[in-house]
This record gives structure tokens, C-alpha cells and sequence, in this order.
């Protein structure tokens, strides 16, 4: 095949100069049972909870079928109504829609809601899918500073659109620290701006019946749009948008993501059901995730690693360059560890990481592992850069 077609030859370029500046990514293998796994998203170890399968498969019968088509042409299973009516009560909404991941939820609501009159006021360290949508939408997208409110203030006053949307991450996945709720809402009414939430890695941990951060902060009713994920905590696939019934309605006709997507499958319907059910049966499962997550911090920093400013279950540790974090990265997996290096344009230039996300399938005694092999390595390659 030739490859001196320009537009070709610009994609190999491109993945030589990733190569070369150790930013390449690659799928990695499958990742043993047998290997301590800090790199899933699974937080509360729901992917293989027996009561969960039990609870799935008695929801799903003998249906293993997907859907036919889009959901608006043809819906085949009543386990779609079902998850939604349990996700608006679980939390505390008129209504929920569920899409086909968080991604699709991401980028549909924000295409859907916003458009080239709308002023998009977005934390610099939202997910891709945000940043996605807003680009998508046709928004002016302004980007304010990592949790600064000073920041994102000033950009609402100098904005004179009338429809203006502030949306943030609650937990943010890289940093596992948790945006200022109470402040965004506070300006989001002095401003009059709608608010959008991504509580990705937050439902299921946050708040007492673990519906997330905005339950936490006690600022429901400040929230016009909460976008959540069943493929973290809730181990299963896709996303979804809790709110008003209005919205609702308006989504179903203006989301392209839910338009023109075939609907999910009735067996991960029934997976998510179940998740969700046992989530809400045991709302202080992320108690015992957060104190977990304690542990291992307070071992790190104790060894003189930069865990950055998380507070949650997911805990970075700053590696400083793309070749630091790769190498850390391979020496853990050589001792049987799973935590994968996170690099630029992931993270900014410069903020390489280790990221370890913690869940209910550590013990303490794996902690204490972690730990040593952590102290270990440092001993050999210094983690962080010198000053
Ligand atoms: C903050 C955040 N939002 C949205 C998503 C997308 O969710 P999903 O994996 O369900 O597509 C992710 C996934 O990593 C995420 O971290």
C-alpha cells in the first residue's frame, strides 16, 4: 500500500514523535488475577459481587439479546425504565436518561444543551468528554483555572451571554480531589448560570445514601444537570443524566449521542440494575473506601511522595516526566502491581503520575505491599524531579 499520501504519512509521523517523547500509549495486556490491580475504576469490587451476578441474572431471565436499534425506533427492554426510575429516586430527581457510557452522556448533554450563543465556563480539569461536547456544541468555551473561583468569578463577569453553563467534575479522575461545590452554586445563582456536574467517581462513594458529592455538599437543589457513569463504581456500562422531566424530554430530542446510537444491551441493563439496587442497600461501602484510601496516602507521603492534593480513593503519585512515570509504571508491574503511568496531554506537561485507584478488593495486608515495594523503588529511582 502506498504510504506517500500526506494526510497518511502525518498520522505515522505523529506516532513517531509520541514514541519519541515516551507519550505513546499503547492497550496494555490483560491484566492477571493473580497481579494487585490499582488500575481499575471499579471502586467498590462490584464486577464480580456475587449477590450483583445473582441479582443480574435473575433480572435479565433467560434475554441475553441486545437492543434492535436506536432507542426511539425500537425499545426492547423494560429494564430501561426500570434503571431510570431507580436512578432519579437514588438521586432525588424527577427523572433520569440513561445513555451508552458516561462519554456519550458527556458529550450529548452538552452538544444538546448549548449551542453557539451559549458561554460554557469549564474547570481545566474536566474530562475529555466535556472538553469534547463544549467543542461539539459550538459554545465559546472559557476555561477557568483548576478549582480557582477567582478565576471562573472573573470570567463570569466579563461574559454578556445570556445563557451561560458552569460544569465541573465533582471528584476529578487524575487528581482525586473534589471541585468546591458549594462556591460553583453560589455563583452559579449570583450569575445566574446553569450548573452540570460530572459525578463520575463520586456516586457510590459520597453522601449518606452514596449518591454522590452533590448530596454531600448538600447542594441539590442548586444542580440543574447531574451526569453520572455505571461503569465505575457501579462496575457495569453507561451513563446517564439526572434531573428535571423537562430536560429530560429536551435531551430525548436533542441528543445526538442518544439519537443515533443503538441502546444498550438487556443483560448490562440488568448488570446496572443490580449494581445500583445493592449500591442503595449499602450506602457505607465508600466509608470504608475512602479510609482505605487513607491508609495508603498517609504511607506515601510519609515516604516523601507527592500525592497531590487528593482526598479521595484515587491517589497520584507525581512522577514529574513521561519517562519517570513509565518507569515507575513497569518497575511495580515487575512486582506484580498494576497501576498505570499517566502522561501528557492526559495530564498537564510536567504533572506526569502513577495513578493508584483504590477499591474494596485491597486488604490491608496488599496496602502494606504496595507500601514497601513503593519504598523500594523510590530507593533506586527518585520519583520526583530534583529540585
Ligand atoms: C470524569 C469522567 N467523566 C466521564 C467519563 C466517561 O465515562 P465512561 O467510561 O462511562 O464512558 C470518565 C471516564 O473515565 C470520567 O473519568
Amino acid at each position: 500500500m502506498s504510504t506517500s499520501i500526506p494526510l497518511i504519512e502525518s498520522l505515522y509521523e505523529s506516532n513517531f514523535r509520541r514514541k519519541s517523547d515516551s507519550v505513546f500509549r499503547r492497550v496494555p495486556a490483560y491484566v492477571c488475577d493473580s497481579c494487585l490491580n490499582f488500575s481499575g475504576n471499579s471502586y467498590l469490587a462490584l464486577q464480580d459481587c456475587r449477590e450483583v451476578i445473582d441479582e443480574a441474572a435473575r433480572l435479565s431471565g433467560d434475554i441475553f439479546s441486545g437492543n434492535m436499534a436506536s432507542r426511539l425506533i425500537s425499545q426492547s427492554s423494560p429494564l430501561y425504565d426500570l434503571l431510570e426510575s431507580e436512578l432519579a429516586d437514588w438521586k432525588k430527581c424527577e427523572s433520569a436518561l440513561v445513555f451508552n457510557s458516561g462519554y456519550a452522556a458527556n458529550v450529548g448533554i452538552i452538544q444538546a444543551i448549548c449551542d453557539r450563543h451559549t458561554d460554557i465556563f469549564c474547570d481545566r480539569l474536566n474530562h475529555a468528554s466535556i472538553l469534547n461536547g463544549s467543542l461539539l456544541s459550538g459554545a465559546r468555551l472559557l476555561r477557568y483555572r483548576h478549582n480557582d473561583m477567582g478565576h471562573l468569578e472573573e470570567l463570569l463577569h466579563n461574559s454578556s451571554s445570556r445563557h451561560r453553563l458552569i460544569v465541573t467534575d465533582t471528584v476529578f479522575s487524575m487528581d482525586g480531589d473534589c471541585a468546591p461545590l458549594a462556591d460553583i452554586c453560589e455563583l452559579g445563582e449570583r450569575y445566574r448560570c446553569a450548573v452540570m456536574v460530572d459525578e463520575a467517581h463520586a456516586a457510590g462513594i459520597f453522601g449518606d445514601s452514596a449518591s454522590g458529592l452533590v448530596e454531600d455538599a448538600g447542594v441539590e437543589s442548586a444542580v440543574h444537570i447531574r451526569m453520572g457513569t455505571l461503569s465505575k463504581a457501579v462496575a457495569g456500562l453507561g451513563g446517564f443524566f439526572a434531573g428535571s422531566a423537562e430536560i429530560r424530554d429536551y435531551l430525548v430530542n436533542n441528543a445526538s449521542s442518544f439519537i443515533y446510537s443503538t441502546g444498550l444491551p438487556h443483560s448490562i441493563l440488568a448488570f446496572n440494575l443490580a449494581a445500583v439496587r445493592y449500591i442503595r442497600k449499602n450506602p457505607h461501602l465508600g466509608k470504608r473506601l475512602l479510609d482505605k484510601a487513607v491508609k495508603l496516602r498517609e504511607a506515601f507521603v510519609s515516604i516523601g511522595l507527592d500525592c497531590m492534593n487528593s482526598t479521595t480513593q484515587i491517589v497520584p503519585v507525581l512522577a514529574g516526566s513521561a519517562e519517570r512515570a513509565l518507569e515507575l509504571s513497569s518497575f511495580l508491574k515487575t512486582h506484580g502491581i498494576s497501576a498505570p503511568a499517566i502522561r501528557t496531554p492526559t495530564v498537564p506537561k510536567g504533572t506526569d503520575r502513577i495513578r493508584f485507584s483504590v477499591h474494596l478488593g485491597i486488604e490491608d495486608d496488599d496496602v502494606e505491599s504496595v507500601f514497601q515495594i513503593m519504598r523500594k523503588i523510590i530507593a533506586n529511582i527518585h520519583p520526583t524531579p530534583p529540585a
